[in-house]
């Protein structure tokens, strides 16, 4: 099985289990509070700047990725000004100690996740507290109609690795959702219980 099949398969059970936890039932059901999708901007924008941060440290390896066309960061830092909100200062070294295999698999998801982006914008709009947050919204427009050939640039990188890597590219995927539900948790404010 070629890695990217490896990773389609193997991290299923976490994509959903993460699409769960961030919001999909509201989301789905046009429900989604602003408070949520703030919280949804928090999540993201502490992953890419994180995972960004990492990838700039090897430039040599990642110049195939071209991580000047791939960044979202600056996307989630205008969607968070228009909400008026901010990154929570906690700004974690997620990926400090990850080899440049182990980032692919980082990468694969943070990629992976502007293939639903589509999706969740269509849901976003039937919210009607949303709608007018929405207009300039920029993070889930992602990479517009250029969409599918950067998913396909990405494939080539990963049909690249030698077979001895694709074990630690699995691994470090699957640790890579963990940790978008570890953020989840992380940046969740109580609201105090009402009456
Ligand atoms: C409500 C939220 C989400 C929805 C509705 C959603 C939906 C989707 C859909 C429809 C695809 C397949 C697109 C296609 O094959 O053309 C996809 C792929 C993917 N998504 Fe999500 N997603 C969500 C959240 C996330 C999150 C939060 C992450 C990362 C933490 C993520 C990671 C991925 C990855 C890695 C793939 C690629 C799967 C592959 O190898 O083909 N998704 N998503």
């Amino acid at each position: 099985m070629s890695l990217a099949e490896r990773l389609r398969h193997e991290t299923r059970a976490l994509h959903e289990e993460t699409e769960q936890l961030l919001y999909t039932e509201p989301l789905r059901s046009g429900t989604l509070a602003p408070e949520q999708y703030t919280h949804l901007m928090q999540i993201h924008g502490l992953f890419h700047h994180a995972l960004e941060t990492a990838i700039d440290r090897h430039p040599v390896f990642f110049e195939g990725y071209q991580p000047d066309e791939r960044r979202k960061s600056a996307w989630l830092a205008t969607d968070l000004a228009a909400l008026d909100a901010s990154l929570p200062d906690l700004r974690p070294d997620l990926f400090a100690d990850w080899s440049p295999v182990e980032l692919l698999g980082a990468a694969y998801v943070g990629e992976g996740s502007m293939l639903g982006g589509k999706v969740v914008f269509h849901h976003l709009q039937k919210s009607p507290a949303l709608q007018p947050l929405l207009q300039n919204a920029r993070f889930y427009r992602g990479y517009g109609p250029g969409m599918m050939d950067k998913w396909k640039a990405f494939g080539v990188l990963l049909a690249a690795r030698p077979e001895a890597e694709h074990d630690t590219v699995v691994e470090a995927a699957k640790w890579t959702f963990r940790t978008y539900q570890k953020l989840f948790r992380l940046t969740l404010t109580e609201k105090p219980a009402v009456g």
